[in-house]
């Protein structure tokens, strides 16, 4: 493997695991306001990161690719209201698909075909993630300041589950 996508590829995982420990301290400050569905549905954002993780790293392991584990920047603790927080999450996840993308143009750039086969499968991912994050983001603002709303959201979130998301055949 290229030294410039092995490079990029273990930057990738740490950012993966940046990712869910960011979502942890979320699930965490959600669980302090009380809205425990939110605080939930961070925390399987937060397991569904590490998934993201491993899978570059048995890609890594499975490729050839030398494993360089990176250290994992501390997130932040205070956040603000419920929509600055799924804001702050849509920002995060932004950044990320750029990244991804920088990594594909790099890995076209160095004809590395196996690395963009399953980059392609995280484009995809991040568009849906986008697309997850944001649709809470609309529903926080057209909920305002109406505390039953935002409760009922909050028992809607607390309905999420992993199986479909992280299905193998995914
Ligand atoms: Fe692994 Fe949320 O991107």
């Amino acid at each position: 493997m290229k030294n410039a996508v092995e490079t990029a590829l273990n930057q990738q995982i740490s950012k993966e695991f940046f990712s869910a420990y960011l979502y942890l301290s979320m699930a965490a400050f959600f669980e302090r306001l009380s809205l425990g569905g939110f605080a939930h549905w961070m925390r399987l954002q937060y397991e569904e990161e590490l998934t993201h993780a491993i899978k570059l790293y048995d890609f890594l392991v499975d490729n050839d690719g030398q494993v360089e584990l990176q250290a994992i920047a501390k997130p932040p603790s205070e956040f603000g209201t419920p929509v600055e927080i799924m804001e702050a999450a849509l920002d995060h996840e932004k950044e990320i698909t750029a990244s991804i993308n920088a990594l594909y143009e790099t890995a076209a750039k160095e004809n590395e075909y196996p690395t963009q086969i399953i980059l392609q499968w995280f484009i995809s991912e991040q568009a849906e993630e986008e697309k997850q994050v944001g649709d809470i983001v609309a529903q926080l603002k057209m909920v305002g300041g109406d505390g039953p709303a935002l409760l009922l959201m909050d028992s809607q979130l607390a309905g999420r589950t992993l199986q479909a998301e992280t299905d193998p055949a995914n």
